[in-house]
């Protein structure tokens, strides 16, 4: 079973997307971690020299808000995620705005919430699909943002993805990489981590790793710490720094 097609993880992620404080009442002294999945385009994305017609690219999107507030700087915000649920979760906030669901407090005890989709956005701007982001369809064109907010140590085969950039970002874009590099055997065989290893006696960090696969395309402009905070329930939160990675794409020589 994947895990982001369970009522735990729908749940979850809904809370920790359109959660507000007062819903998620985390403990003190994680109240900078909340709001990631906005963080991910305000803290990451360069807004300030966007073309009109620009396009946005959120993979692994989740129930969506990151490509949401994509969608408020972006003509158009494209959200992919290998999930159906979290698909249909997010596109249920796309076409109603609202969305009811339920937060676990304590064993079977839960109380009912509402998710409400950010204000302030053309839900025409944004479209959600089901989709693969080692096999992403060909015909989705290129884009001036792609953001892969924790996807890689989720991908059963990163380079898959890591191959198909350079074609999705424009010349100039930019692609964000968020992850806390939790790199784990039951999503990724050993082998095809991006780093988190030793080879021949080095220790291989990601971000080391992703320079190898990608500085032919792209320009690594900045590499900063994204602190997160998953709601498990009323006394278990996962906390987590993400490193966001924001590459530039390289111009193509004439
Ligand atoms: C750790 S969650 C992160 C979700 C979201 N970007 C965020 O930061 O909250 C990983 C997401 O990647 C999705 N995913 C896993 N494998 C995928 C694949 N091959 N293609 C697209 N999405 C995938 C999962 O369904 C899940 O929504």
């Amino acid at each position: 079973m994947n895990i982001y097609e369970t009522d735990k993880l729908l749940s979850e992620y809904l809370l920790f997307h359109y959660g507000t404080r007062s819903e998620i009442a985390p403990p003190a002294g994680v109240e900078h971690a909340l709001d990631y999945a906005v963080r991910c385009v305000t803290e990451c994305v360069n807004l300030t020299t966007l073309k009109s017609g620009a396009r946005a690219l959120d993979l692994g999107c989740a129930v969506g808000r990151s490509t949401f507030e994509l969608a408020r700087h972006y003509s158009s915000a494209i959200g992919i995620d290998f999930s159906r649920r979290f698909v249909d979760a997010a596109e249920a906030l796309r076409t109603k705005g609202v969305l009811p669901y339920s937060r676990t407090d304590e064993g079977a005890l839960t109380t009912a919430l509402v998710a409400r989709r950010p204000e302030g956005i053309a839900p025409e701007r944004v479209a959600f699909e089901v989709g693969d982001a080692m096999a992403l369809r060909s015909d989705l064109g290129s884009f001036d943002v792609v953001l892969g907010a924790n996807l890689i140590d989720r991908l059963s085969h990163p380079a898959l993805l890591i191959e198909r950039l350079p074609s999705l970002v424009r010349p100039g874009g930019q692609l964000i990489l968020t992850s806390p590099y939790t790199w784990l055997e039951e999503f990724t065989p050993r082998d095809r981590w991006v780093g988190g290893f030793e080879r021949e006696g080095l220790r291989v960090a990601t971000l080391a790793g992703l320079r190898a696969v990608l500085e032919e395309d792209f320009t690594l402009i900045d590499a900063r710490d994204l602190p997160f905070l998953i709601r498990e329930h009323a006394r278990k939160f996962q906390f987590s720094v993400a490193q966001a990675s924001v590459w530039r794409r390289n111009e193509e020589a004439t």
